[in-house]
């Protein structure tokens, strides 16, 4: 064995080689597939942008079509899951519940899927597609007492996410166009990143062999911290606390750049983008749009403005080059919509599955062998051993 090259957080190590999404964060480009996410952000939905990045290529009409049917025929979710699912207090996290449902999915489905086998990947993939959607929106029904909901198979994946979430029998949901058109695109956006934290515990976790809900169940812990994914909800309730406190962001920047001080400027940097972070431009202007169309006057939206102003202008930020990232307005979006902000870090859990998903099956079908990293030992050299009472 040779020296190690130690690499603390992998900021210079390339895990993998991969098809799947590329990533320049010096000049800001993210495309998946090689288009560019400004594209299919503007002109794909969701499902065809999950189909690009797990099998390679955008699907034509009748494939979608197939598609879209096919994830559809997976949205029932086995009963006893509802027992385990009850099995939590409402209090639980989302995510927490999220998690260890994926994982409870693995004794309804035991099988591990043959990747070369491309009819049970595919199944696989619409299983997964379609259980994860269903189960993710039941951790809020559980949240707040209500009964579960069913897929209703005259209506579109991302209609069916506020449906499942929100319709109420004594209060018939009404859909709202706008909204699902910007929860689509807030999807597309979310859909891959490549080696980010939980897309990398998912591809490490698949290469012992262990299966697809078993990996996505380990992602889904690893996208909750608020360093991750669970940023969205962290910089939501930083706004809210900003405003309550009078609305005084200078003071918020000063707390951020206080090295004594643990508070960060949630929704503020990332690992590879040391320009900007393209996704962000996009929501910024939609965050505008929709509360427009939505007629929402929402404070916390120029509190965000000011405090990425006043950031931007402060030469602590400008030095680290921090820029506002994916997760700095996607939550006023959701607000806008309704949405509790203790499942916005599932909402990008809906969008990320496509990525974890496409990962999992690239990392099997390369045959990758295990992820197992090295360490430089710090610990006491050799010593002996010393009874209880010796010691
Ligand atoms: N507020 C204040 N200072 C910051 C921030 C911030 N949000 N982010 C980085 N810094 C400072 C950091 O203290 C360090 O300063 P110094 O060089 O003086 O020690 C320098 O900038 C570099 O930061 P780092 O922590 O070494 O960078 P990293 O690549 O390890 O961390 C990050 C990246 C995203 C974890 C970090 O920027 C952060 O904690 N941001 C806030 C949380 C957040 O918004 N996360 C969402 C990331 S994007 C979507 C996703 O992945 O889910």
């Amino acid at each position: 064995t040779g020296a190690i090259t130690l690499d603390p957080g992998y900021k210079n190590s390339g895990s993998c080689k991969s098809e799947i999404t590329f990533l320049d964060g010096e000049e800001g480009i993210l495309r998946y597939r090689g288009y560019s996410i400004e594209d299919l952000a503007d002109k794909a939905d969701f499902l065809e942008v999950a189909y690009l990045l797990i099998f390679g290529e955008l699907p034509n009409q009748a494939q979608l079509d197939k598609f879209e049917n096919d994830i559809r025929k997976h949205t029932l979710v086995n009963e006893e899951m509802k027992s385990i699912l009850e099995g939590f207090p409402k209090t639980a996290h989302p995510m927490g519940v999220l998690s260890s449902l994926t994982s409870a999915l693995t004794a309804f489905n035991p099988k591990s899927v043959n990747v070369e086998n491309e009819k049970e990947m595919y199944d696989a993939v619409c299983k997964t597609m379609g259980k994860f959607l269903v189960i993710a929106t039941w951790t809020y029904r559980r949240r707040m007492g209500f009964p579960l909901n069913y897929y209703d198979n005259t209506k579109g994946y991302v209609e069916n996410f506020m449906r499942l979430m929100f319709e109420i029998p004594t209060q018939p949901y009404k859909m709202d166009q706008k909204i699902v058109d910007a929860l689509d695109k807030l999807f597309i956006l979310h859909a891959d990143h490549e080696q980010n934290c939980s897309t990398s515990t998912v591809r490490i976790v698949g290469s012992s062999h262990a299966g697809l809900f078993a990996s996505i169940s380990a992602g889904v812990s690893a996208l909750w911290g608020p360093l991750h994914g669970g940023a969205n909800q962290a910089v939501l309730e930083m706004l809210e606390e900003i405003n309550n406190n009078g609305g005084d962001v200078a003071k918020y920047v000063l707390k951020a750049k206080d090295k004594d001080d643990p508070f960060r400027l949630m929704g503020f940097g990332h690992r590879v983008y040391k320009n900007f972070d393209p996704r962000a431009t996009i929501i910024k202007k939609a965050a505008d749009d929709v509360l427009d169309a939505l007629g929402v006057d929402d404070p916390l939206l120029d509190i965000a403005k000011q405090l990425e102003k006043v950031a931007l202008e402060d030469e602590y930020f400008k030095s680290r080059n921090l820029y506002p990232n994916v997760d700095f307005y996607s939550g006023i979006i959701y607000r806008a919509m309704g949405i509790p902000v203790e499942m916005f870090t599932v909402l990008f859990a809906i969008g990320r599955l496509p990525g974890w998903i496409a990962q999992w099956k690239e990392m099997r079908t390369n045959k990758e062998p295990i992820g197992r990293p090295r360490q430089v030992y710090t610990g006491s050299p050799s010593r002996s051993f010393k009874e209880v009472n010796q010691r």
